[in-house]
């Protein structure tokens, strides 16, 4: 793009009855980010650019995630629901600023993408006053219809006021529209609302542009692109659309699927090369797989990072904060959370690895369970490197492993280990080895123990 600066209205002021819920219609997920995360991440950003962000009154969570994503952009509420361009005016002082380009996006089209941004743009570096993002509907049913005449856009015309001939035109608007910035404010305050539903319509500025004798054009797209979320349905819908988008990224990126369409991303996934993940896999925000990993089947991984060549599942969960180093390996019903597995550690059944820091190549047998919770507060087990925790331990946090220590089956681990010590401590009913009593017994070891395949 050339130097032009540009300023992007996101209108999000809408209730979202039809989605039947307490969650602004807006901060519905897909893909693991909400629709508005998306309008804004195809928006014009960096140098030059800014965003105001239209919300209803009393939609604090919709300012606040507009924040959290862009801390630049400007909330403006619309006190009352009056219409498109009401609802753009709202925003009146940022348009006054006069950038180059203004961009007016709609909150609930969560599959625009920021090359339609810029497409739009091109005809205002040409000279047109405003130029709106057109697509032919299979359903043209409830959209505002272009009115085109020897080529040129000349109006829009909402379905409540089309006539029978209007209706039946499959062209219509997608909602998002760039207008001349500098002749944006006076072309929207001359719109009125003498219309069917008394809204102040910004579909209207086409016909003023044309009044004016400036330049209106249509420049089209798919409409898989510009889908609207009215309701849940359209929510699924559109949700389908991404993940397929999502999957064909993947795959063209390098990322080995057997059966994609059963896998499902969330937009800010990242992949090394040669990845695989196999059929039933569910992958939530936040998670980076790096260079050669494989992901079994049915695992469902949340916030994690997973390390070169690190091995997942079958039927593991990793939940947000585990970080999984190169070549490291958890195996089937194996649960981690908050937890860093260095380079080689392998867990490969059964376990529970939480709050925990587990030095390289330690070894933790089948069904061991740090216990980070004591009903009160959680706590963190440290496990040294190369340590070996044989299977059915319970690691009562806080607790410290040491370097290389092994720690004897069944044990139920209350207090530190010191590195290279060999440790068992096990209830009356479970120990072999000290009667009726409770048996605890920790020495220096021999030989350091081998990790198993
Ligand atoms: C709008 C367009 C229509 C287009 C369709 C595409 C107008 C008048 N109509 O119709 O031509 O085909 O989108 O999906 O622009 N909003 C506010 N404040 C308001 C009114 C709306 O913030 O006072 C926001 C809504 O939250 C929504 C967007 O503007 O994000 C569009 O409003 P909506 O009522 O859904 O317009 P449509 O009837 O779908
Ligand atoms: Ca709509």
């Amino acid at each position: 793009m050339t130097g032009r600066t540009a300023l992007t209205i996101v209108l999000a002021a809408g209730e979202g009855t039809r989605m039947r819920s307490a969650t602004p219609k807006v901060l519905h997920p897909v893909a693991g980010q909400t629709l508005l995360a998306h309008v804004l991440a195809a928006a014009p950003k960096g140098n030059g650019t800014s965003l105001a962000v239209v919300t209803g009154p009393g939609h604090r969570a919709v300012a606040e995630e507009a924040k959290r994503l862009r801390p630049d952009a400007a909330i403006c509420v619309q006190g009352e629901r009056m219409g498109t361009a009401h609802a753009v005016l709202a925003a009146r002082e940022a348009i006054a600023r006069g950038a180059d380009d203004l961009l007016i996006a709609f909150g609930d089209t969560p599959l625009i993408s920021a090359a339609t941004f810029e497409r739009l743009r091109a005809p205002l570096e040409k000279g047109a006053a405003l130029a709106v993002l057109g697509f032919r509907a299979a359903d043209p049913t409830g959209y505002g219809r272009l009115l085109v005449e020897d080529n040129r856009l000349v109006a829009i015309r909402e379905q409540a006021d089309a006539s029978p001939a209007e209706r039946a035109i499959t062209l219509c608007n997608a909602g998002v529209m760039a207008f001349d910035g500098r002749k944006a404010l006076s072309i929207i305050e001359k719109i009125g609302n003498a219309n069917s539903k008394r809204e102040y319509y910004l579909t209207d500025a086409v016909a003023i542009v044309r009044d004016l004798g400036l330049e209106a054009v249509v420049i089209e797209t798919g409409e898989d692109e510009v889908r609207g979320i009215n309701n849940r349905v359209q929510l699924a819908e559109a949700e389908q659309v991404m993940q397929a988008r999502l999957r064909k990224a993947a795959l063209e990126a390098g990322v080995t699927m057997i059966a994609p369409e059963t896998v499902y991303l969330a937009a800010d996934t990242t992949f090394g090369k040669d990845v695989t993940i196999e059929p039933f896999v569910v992958i939530g925000p936040g998670v980076s797989i790096a260079d050669g990993a494989v992901i079994h089947s049915f695992c469902h991984i949340v916030q994690s990072s997973i390390g070169k060549n690190a091995l997942v599942g079958p039927f593991a969960r990793m939940r947000p904060g585990t970080s999984l180093g190169e070549g490291a390996k958890i195996g089937n019903f194996v649960e981690t959370k908050g937890s860093t597995l260095e380079a080689g550690v392998k867990v490969n059944h059964l376990s529970y690895v939480g709050d925990a820091h587990v030095g390289a190549n330690a070894n933790i047998g089948a069904g061991t369970i740090t216990c980070n919770y004591d009903g009160f507060g959680k706590n963190k087990t440290e496990i040294g490197a190369g340590a070996f925790i044989g299977t059915n331990c319970s690691l009562v946090a806080p607790v410290k492993i040491g370097k290389g220590a092994y720690i004897g089956s069944g044990s139920v681990i209350t207090r530190d280990v010191p590195d290279d010590a060999m440790a068992v401590e096990r209830s009356p009913q479970t120990n072999r080895e000290g009667g009726a009593k409770r048996y605890r017994e920790i020495k220096t070891r021999g030989k350091p123990p081998k990790s198993s395949d």
